[in-house]
């Protein structure tokens, strides 16, 4: 089953001292889903925020909240951002912990889960866990930082998630994170994505409606 392709807005790329106007800034350019990106300096050398920031954000926003955790022990967190407003948590499958049973805990506190691998990560990796899943999120990029350039190299990886999304009649979203501009997003769209995170190229872009429509249209 196909879904709509969703544009989800990164606010890593918007201004940190006025996050809510960078949230009136993606609600207003008729997305629907807002990609809030978590760094715990362990697992990515950065930091961003953390769950309060989301809980004063989705007191007045009514966006799909779709939390990126790039965290080392995800698993301990999972409850603070669900309780923040989450919508969707998705957790990494790099670092050593139970992944299935932190899905499992996402679904039971209510959220949506995905599960990310990084550029260089084999997608066998996840094979285990598609069953488990409402989203697997493809790093285009290695997680860290904003305004990094799409590696091509992900693509046939996309195209193979999607493939064995068919075989497996399954419904998880695949999601692209990491460089997408208007080109991008096209080679992300044939490979299979339907969801597509933007920082930079988003709020680079004078027309964000445009910008938004040029990608989902
Ligand atoms: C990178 C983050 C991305 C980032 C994408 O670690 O996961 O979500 O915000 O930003 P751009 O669009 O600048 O690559
Ligand atoms: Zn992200």
């Amino acid at each position: 089953m196909s879904h709509k392709l969703i544009l989800a807005p990164s606010i890593l790329a918007g201004n940190h001292i006025n996050l809510a106007e960078s949230l009136s800034i993606i609600e207003n350019s008729g997305a629907h889903w807002i990609h809030l990106d978590i760094m715990d300096g362990h697992f990515v050398p950065n930091l961003t925020f953390g769950p309060k920031a989301i809980a004063c954000l989705r007191k007045i926003s009514h966006l799909y909240f779709d939390t990126h955790l790039m965290l080392d022990n995800p698993q301990n967190f999972i409850k603070a951002f669900a309780d923040a407003g989450s919508n969707n948590i998705t957790i990494p499958v790099e670092p050593t912990y139970d992944i299935k049973q932190t899905l499992k805990a996402i679904r039971e506190l209510k959220c949506e889960c995905g599960l990310s691998l990084n550029p260089e990560t084999s997608e066998e990796s996840i094979l285990p866990y598609l069953d488990d899943v409402d989203l697997i999120l493809v790093m285009s990029v290695h997680p860290g930082r904003g305004g990094q350039p799409f590696h091509e190299s992900v693509l046939p990886k996309i195209g193979t998630i999607h493939q064995w999304r068919k075989q497996k009649n399954l419904n998880f979203r695949i999601e692209v994170d990491g460089g997408i501009d208007l080109t991008t997003a096209k080679a992300c769209k044939q490979e299979g994505a339907d969801v597509l995170v933007s920082g930079t190229a988003f709020f680079a872009a004078e027309n964000k409606k445009a910008f938004v429509q040029a990608i989902c249209g």
